[in-house]
């Protein structure tokens, strides 16, 4: 059978640093609460020269480096964003357009932190249904610039960046010692819609609008909605989570990663954390995580991996992936 296996990674984030003490002047906050509550100690912050399409297409250059492909070996590119450069056209147009590639198609996917377990799950099926070979997936996001920066409840937990993927067509036997997506347990349920959202749209407000969150409603949704759709991904695979070599979580708060890894019996030092150093970066933040665990040598050909992501909606997710 045909299996969707990862050829490559990459990712970009902006060159501008914001550390948690930069706030205190700016809201009442502490470098010692955000750290506390969240494990965040510093986020990228995108200069008015970077944008969602700027990040993902260096994103995208990268992965297809390490990939050693060119634009012209991509069929499709599938792009996760909440934060596209204009409401339309989709950005993942730009992007294709900004790589030189002027065939096949492109197209953005809208599940805000969840999107780019969407993305995945997409281009599986595209790879595995024949109609592309190679599929791009980006995750790439600007939410410094929804974000309403008197908030300090919201203001201090995101920031930008860009990661990508390339999954390749490979043949399979069907069982999980293959390479590639083995398993994924998507769902979507909007009674929460309030708890996470922005204010505005272009149906509604016709503006922008800027993120509005109640986190500890999201939290307290969070493990219960994140381990249901993990053990989803494991009966699916019939595995357990001593199989896993690598969990590559959603990185908003190191304590709901910590507790989701606990109540699923996850070691520690399987866990992947880049929350410290990037925030959250909504559908950026999987494949951010994924590319320095890569860059680091901790994830290496053959590992079990699994991805996991919750966000507004709620939307929420998880891919168990061989590598
Ligand atoms: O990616 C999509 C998914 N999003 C998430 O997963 C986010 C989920 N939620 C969270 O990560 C956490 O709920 C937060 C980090 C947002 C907040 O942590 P918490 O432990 O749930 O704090 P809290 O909201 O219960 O607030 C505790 C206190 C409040 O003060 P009072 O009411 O106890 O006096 C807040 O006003 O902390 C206050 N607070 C702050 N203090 C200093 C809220 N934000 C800040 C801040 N600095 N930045």
């Amino acid at each position: 059978m045909i299996r969707s296996v990862v050829r490559g990674t990459g990712a970009a984030l902006p060159r501008r640093i914001m550390k948690n003490a930069d706030f205190e002047g700016m809201v009442e906050t502490s470098d010692e609460w955000i750290a506390q509550r969240t494990g965040i100690r510093q986020r990228h912050i995108a200069g008015d020269d970077e944008t969602t399409a700027s990040l993902g297409e260096a994103a995208a250059r990268a992965a297809l480096a390490d990939a050693g492909l060119t634009p012209a070996d991509i069929d499709v590119i599938v792009l996760a964003t909440s934060t596209p450069n204009n409401t339309f056209p989709a950005t993942a147009v730009e992007i294709q357009n900004r790589l030189g590639m002027h065939h096949g198609f492109a197209f953005d996917m809208q599940a805000v932190c969840s999107g780019f377990v969407y993305a995945v799950t997409t281009a599986d099926l595209y790879i595995r249904g024949g109609l592309a070979r190679r599929v791009l997936v980006i995750g790439s996001e600007t939410f410094s610039r929804i974000l309403d920066w008197s908030d300090r409840s919201t203001c201090v937990l995101f920031g930008d960046g860009a990661g990508a993927v390339i999954l390749e067509a490979g043949e399979g036997t069907g069982g999980i010692a293959d390479r590639g997506v083995l398993a994924a347990s998507l769902r979507s349920d909007g009674t929460h819609k309030e708890k996470l959202f922005v204010d505005g749209g272009p149906s509604t407000t016709g503006t922008v609008g800027h993120l509005r969150m109640e986190g500890r409603e999201v939290f307290k949704h969070a493990v219960g909605m994140i381990t249901d759709v993990i053990e989803a991904t494991f009966s699916q695979a019939g595995i357990s989570a001593d199989d896993l070599d690598w969990f590559v979580p959603h990185q908003a708060n190191k304590r709901i990663i910590d507790a989701s890894a606990k109540k699923l019996g996850i070691a520690e030092q399987k866990v992947v954390v880049t929350v410290d150093l990037h925030g959250n970066t909504s559908a950026a933040s999987v494949p951010l995580a994924l590319s320095v665990a890569v860059a680091d040598g901790r994830i290496k050909k053959g590992a079990l991996v699994l991805l996991e992501a919750m966000g507004g909606g709620f939307t929420w997710g998880a891919v168990l992936v061989r590598w």
